[in-house]
């Protein structure tokens, strides 16, 4: 909060040593602080001593090392308070080790093709109840409205909630709602508040002086421990061959907790508090981040028309209807629109760091060759944002927005060397919603732009440069919240338009 002020006010030569302290620093300075220092430096402040690592290899080594390398207290802290879950759980001790392998493999083993097909059909439904809305009503609601795509598909292939698209989707939820309208709703509002969430002790939030939203939040999180207790009891009661047809998160998970006790006798199943906790994670990691990366990919669209031509040359390829695209058919050809989403991640990359720390004495060699100790208590970033900028791996337009460079001659998608991508982070624990996000952001863009384009919006007293100036302005207006979002989305206003009618 107080960035801008410190930026303002104080000497460059003073604010430029305390930037690099201040959450968020890197969508700010890009390479500055890496050009000067080089690929890895270390920052000593008062409370803390961490180390920034911009270097592939060493990102790498890092990233696949989990037992030296674990995840940092405060990430557990933060996204732990709805129940134990898969970003807690670190470790090499054995029931740590076991408790962790049993939450990755509940993900690994839901999070599949059977997610994906449902992920998809809904995703193209919501987008095109979007799009029929938006060509009726330019203005500033397209970001709200890809926020609302995100939720409700994380609705229905979560929970099998099933929620009608609408513009502005995160409604409070009223008092007298249960079970999963109750929990999805109060979900909705934590993903949006989720420090407030983790921090505030719940009769605090409910204050009468309080926002109303964070009333809501407070009442709502006070009942969750009933809500998810009715879900289950409702997902206990549904006939078992049923629920075995479906494909959603929750039921996924019961139905692994049950094979989970059958085959190993000796094991517990998840318990009500672990589904409560993975519920929540699958919600709030899926959620911001892929609602987001869709709308900075349809500002620069709209800033960059040249590459809606590019991806509608392939989506224009596809049965031109939609009535028959299906995940099997239709989403492996949609390679420019892929190449989009990674380009997208690439220059505004949503988690801007993975946060690493050491609990015990460890040696890491660096870019010199020389090996350093490292002494706990200690943070390592890994910075994918950064390295996502590297002239070196990315050539001299680095800077620049040009989807192609993720298509090699014959029209297939590069990729690229280990270490210089990592918007979904690397080894162990990668991010196991890659497909879900890159199958929600396909079938988005692609019924998005099928029949329509979209421009900046133009409002009276316009200069004819003002449009897209102000548009620039509201991207270049990004900060870090929980993930790198634009500060205002109401200042993104487009007029979306028919196939060959823009104005
Ligand atoms: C563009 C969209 C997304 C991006 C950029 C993204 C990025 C990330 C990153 C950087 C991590 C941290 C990994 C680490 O600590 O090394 C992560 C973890 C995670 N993400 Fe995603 N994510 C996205 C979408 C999703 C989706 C759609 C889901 C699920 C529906 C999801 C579920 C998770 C979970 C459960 C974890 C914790 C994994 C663990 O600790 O083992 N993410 N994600």
């Amino acid at each position: 909060m107080l960035q801008p002020h410190l930026e303002k006010y104080l000497p460059s030569l003073i604010y430029d040593q305390i930037d690099v302290a201040i959450h968020g620093w890197e969508f700010r300075r890009k390479r500055w602080y890496h050009d000067r220092l080089g690929a890895i430096f270390a920052v000593a402040s008062p409370d803390e001593f961490t180390i920034w690592c911009a270097d592939p290899a060493i990102g790498t080594t890092i990233l696949q090392n989990r037992n030296e390398f674990q995840q940092a207290p405060i990430v557990s802290s933060i996204l732990g308070f709805l129940g134990s879950n898969v970003f807690m759980t670190n470790g090499d001790e054995c029931h740590k080790l076991q408790f962790r392998k049993r939450h990755r493999r509940m993900f690994n083993k839901n999070l599949d093709e059977r997610i994906s097909g449902v992920v998809w059909t809904e995703t193209l439904q919501q987008a095109q109840s979007m799009i029929n809305y938006l060509m009726e009503h330019p203005g500033n609601e397209t970001l709200e409205g890809l926020r609302s795509i995100a939720i409700n598909v994380i609705g229905k292939a979560g929970y099998n909630w099933q929620q009608p698209w609408s513009p502005n989707k995160l409604d409070i939820p009223p008092k007298s709602a249960t079970g999963k309208e109750a929990y999805f709703g109060m979900l909705g509002l934590v993903t949006t508040m989720i420090l407030e969430a983790a921090l505030l002790p719940r009769k605090v939030m409910q204050l009468p002086f309080m926002p109303l939203a964070l009333q809501s939040m407070g009442y709502h999180l006070e009942r969750a421990p009933g809500y998810i207790q009715e879900i289950l009891r409702n997902e206990g009661e549904s006939d078992s061959s049923k629920r075995h047809s479906e494909s959603n998160f929750l039921s996924l998970m019961l139905q692994f907790s049950e094979e989970e006790n059958s085959d190993h006798e000796t094991k517990p199943s998840l318990t009500q508090e672990e589904i409560s906790g993975n519920l929540f994670v699958f919600t709030s990691a899926g959620f911001e981040t892929t609602a987001n990366t869709m709308g900075f990919a349809v500002i620069l669209l709209a800033l960059y028309p040249e590459w809606q031509d590019w991806i509608q040359y392939e989506i224009h390829g596809l049965d031109i209807s939609g009535f028959n695209w299906t995940y099997e058919n239709t989403f492996p050809k949609c390679k420019r629109t892929l190449a989009l989403m990674f380009e997208t991640l690439r220059l505004y990359t949503p988690v801007a760091h993975t946060t690493r720390a050491i609990f015990n004495p460890t040696s890491l060699s660096g870019t010199d060759g020389q090996i350093y100790s490292l002494t706990p208590p200690l943070d390592i970033y890994v910075e994918q944002s950064i390295i996502h900028l590297d002239t070196a791996i990315w050539g001299d337009d680095a800077m620049d927005f040009r989807p192609s460079r993720w298509i090699d001659d014959s029209g297939d998608l590069i990729t690229p060397d280990k270490g210089t991508f990592l918007p979904w982070s690397g080894g162990p624990r990668v991010c196991p919603g890659v497909r879900f996000s890159q199958v929600e952001f396909v079938a988005t863009i692609a019924t998005l732009f099928r029949n329509s384009r979209c421009a900046p919006l133009i409002v009276p007293g316009d200069r004819p440069e003002d449009p897209a100036l102000r548009l620039k302005t509201a991207i270049a207006n990004t900060v870090t919240k929980l993930t790198l979002s634009v500060k205002d989305p109401k200042e993104v206003q487009l007029k979306w338009t028919a196939c060959g009618k823009a104005d």
